[in-house]
């Protein structure tokens, strides 16, 4: 058994049930709608992040240096993250998967715009990812990230169980696209992200929900609400 949390726009902390705990796109302090503070996380294992924009990054390396969590994203991004001190990183790239000892993890296809929170010369700028996280013998999420919605989506029909989709529309995906997704995906269930934390990103995930259908079943979370698996 699995626990998913939501802290609120893309942040999650995925709990596998050896106790290991992984942390997608931490971005706590500033984010208006986070349930916890960095300062509240005491264990973790793994931080993934998607891409190097404020919102999915700017606690990454405070935690992974406090933590001892080794950091999974792109090979840039990791780069950067061991320039400023960060011990372990893992870099991967658009495509690629890697076993680690909790499951799996791949790396997928997102388009969005790319540079690096704190990287002042630009050196590291990268792509940005989601992730296919397949459990050690147990389900597998997907993770969007920041992302348009693509075709490329179409591949991974039949290996998803759990889709975490952004919905917010203006700086990604909006309901309809990301319902258009769920089409794609064919997930059993799907939480969406990265929508009510600004203005721009307002929607009310109650009209997504609609616009699912009997596509899949939608979880809408909380900040702090947790999804088992
Ligand atoms: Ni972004
Ligand atoms: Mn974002």
């Amino acid at each position: 058994m699995a626990r998913l949390t939501w802290h609120g726009h893309s942040c999650f902390t995925l709990e596998t049930g050896d106790g290991t705990r992984i942390m997608i796109d931490p971005w706590l302090d500033e984010n208006p709608t986070a349930d916890i503070k960095a300062a509240d996380v005491d264990k973790l294992d793994y931080i993934l992040v998607s891409h190097g924009h404020f919102d999915h990054f700017a606690d990454c390396i405070p935690l992974a240096k406090r933590t001892g969590a080794t950091v999974i994203s792109t090979f840039e991004l990791v780069s950067f993250c061991q320039q400023e001190g960060v011990k372990n990183g893992h870099g991967m790239n658009i495509g690629g998967a890697y076993l680690f000892p909790f499951g799996r993890v791949k790396l997928t296809p997102a388009v969005h715009t790319g540079s690096i929170a704190g990287d002042k010369e630009g050196a590291f700028t990268t792509d940005c990812c989601g992730f296919l996280i397949s459990l050690d013998g147990g389900p597998s999420i997907y993770h969007a990230g920041d992302t348009a919605l693509i075709t490329d989506m179409q591949l991974l029909q039949g290996r998803v169980d759990l889709a975490i989709l952004p919905i917010g529309d203006n700086f990604t995906m909006g309901p309809e696209d990301a319902a258009r997704a769920v089409e794609m995906i064919q997930p059993e269930t799907v939480i969406p992200m990265h929508y009510n934390t600004f203005e721009v990103i307002n929607q009310n995930p109650e009209s997504f929900r609609e616009m699912v259908g009997e596509a899949a079943r939608v979880e809408i979370l909380e900040p702090g609400g947790s999804y088992e698996l």
